[in-house]
């Protein structure tokens, strides 16, 4: 793949798959603006080289056509203020006048598209829509690294109807620190995983188990695992379809003398929500009618014992709905470990090596 430093975009028409899936609070002002920023640099290239600039995303996750919540109009403020110029907005960004849009881009222009997630084809990875979707660039740029593990119509299948495909500094960078993760990781490496579905992080989990000591597993997916262990998961995310792949996964585990942790207490709630009735419960005897919501504080005792021995650390994905702030303390314990970790490694060249996050956050 090509590299946007090494690319002149000098009167192209730049289609970048960027992910601004940020917060919005409920005046939709962006809370969160990380993943704006980590894109700057790509975006700021194109256009000092005196090409134009095509942004699409998604934002969140909406079921059936357009919602007001979910509107990518919400950033274009943002965008003309970070960028000094009056970002356009397109509102359907398959539409007329989408492609009457991009197609009188001047150089340093940029045009934001509406939500792709708008049309069912962005997740479906469909055909005609990516091809729809080219129309609007000359060149290619994938900068949307946390959307990277999804094959959707706009992060793979539109690749296919460009030359020139190229990979923006964002995804360049988080390549190159997994590269120097994986190659030269001194032991124990322990791999963190964590977020709500083990779907997401199939690949990623199979590729872990050739090469880390520790394999700790939290958040949403542990539920899962829990269950093909033939664990009580009450009303916990439960992937049903995955319960195979997960006893799978821990067979190869123990095959390949690669521990499996998983929590051995929980959080759980009476209603997905802040303010729902807590109490901690013994990891697989969860009753029906609560749900999981974060790890227990045995399982933090656990997790950080093997965290604080480690010599280098992959992270990705939270250990419980961090969001909710009564249910966020699994998440920063295991961040404190981490850190604690980071500190005993003690020089700051070890930075790569001990402490990478592979997902978002991204701003470390
Ligand atoms: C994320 O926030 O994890 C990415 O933007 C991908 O969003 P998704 O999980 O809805 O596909
Ligand atoms: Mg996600």
């Amino acid at each position: 793949m090509k590299t946007v430093d090494k690319y002149d975009f000098s009167g192209k028409r730049a289609l970048i798959r960027v992910d601004f899936n940020v917060p919005l609070n409920e005046r939709f002002e962006i809370t969160d603006e990380t993943r704006i920023k980590a894109a700057v640099p790509t975006i700021s290239k194109i256009l000092s080289d005196g090409g134009s600039v095509i942004l699409m995303s998604h934002l969140g996750r909406p079921k059936e056509g357009p919602e007001e919540k979910f509107s990518l109009k919400h950033l274009v403020k943002n965008l003309s203020e970070k960028f000094g110029r009056e970002v356009k907005f397109a509102d359907d960004c398959i539409g007329e006048g989408a492609f009457e849009l991009s197609s009188r881009l001047k150089p340093g222009d940029i045009l934001l598209l509406e939500n792709l997630r708008f049309y069912k084809e962005e997740t479906n990875g469909d055909h005609d829509f990516s091809e729809k979707l080219s129309k609007h660039g000359d060149v290619y740029v994938n900068d949307a690294f946390g959307t990277a593990h999804r094959a959707h119509a706009s992060t793979a299948i539109v690749a296919e109807f460009f030359e020139d495909k190229i990979c923006g500094y964002l995804i360049q960078a988080e390549l190159v620190n997994a590269d120097k993760v994986l190659k030269n990781a001194e032991k124990p490496f322990t791999a963190i995983m964590g977020g709500a579905k083990v779907s997401d992080k199939i690949l990623l989990i199979e590729q872990m188990l050739d090469k880390v000591d520790n394999l700790i597993i939290g958040g949403g997916m542990s539920y899962t695992f829990s269950f093909a262990q033939g664990g009580k998961v009450g009303n916990s995310l439960l992937e049903a379809d995955k319960v195979d792949l997960c006893k799978d996964l821990l067979r190869k585990a123990e095959e390949k003398g690669v521990q499996l942790i998983l929590p051995v207490d929980t959080v759980i709630a009476d209603d997905f929500n802040n303010n729902a009735a807590k109490k901690v419960v013994e990891s697989d005897a969860i009753p029906d009618g609560w749900m999981g919501l974060d790890i227990g504080p045995n399982t933090i005792k656990l997790f950080s014992e093997v965290i604080e021995n480690s010599k280098s650390i992959l992270w990705n994905g939270p250990m419980g709905v961090f969001e909710f702030s009564n249910f966020a303390n699994g998440t920063i314990q295991i961040a404190e470990a981490v850190v604690k970790a980071t500190e005993k490694g003690g020089y700051y060249d070890q930075w790569h090596r001990v402490n990478h996050c592979a997902h978002p956050p991204l701003s470390s």
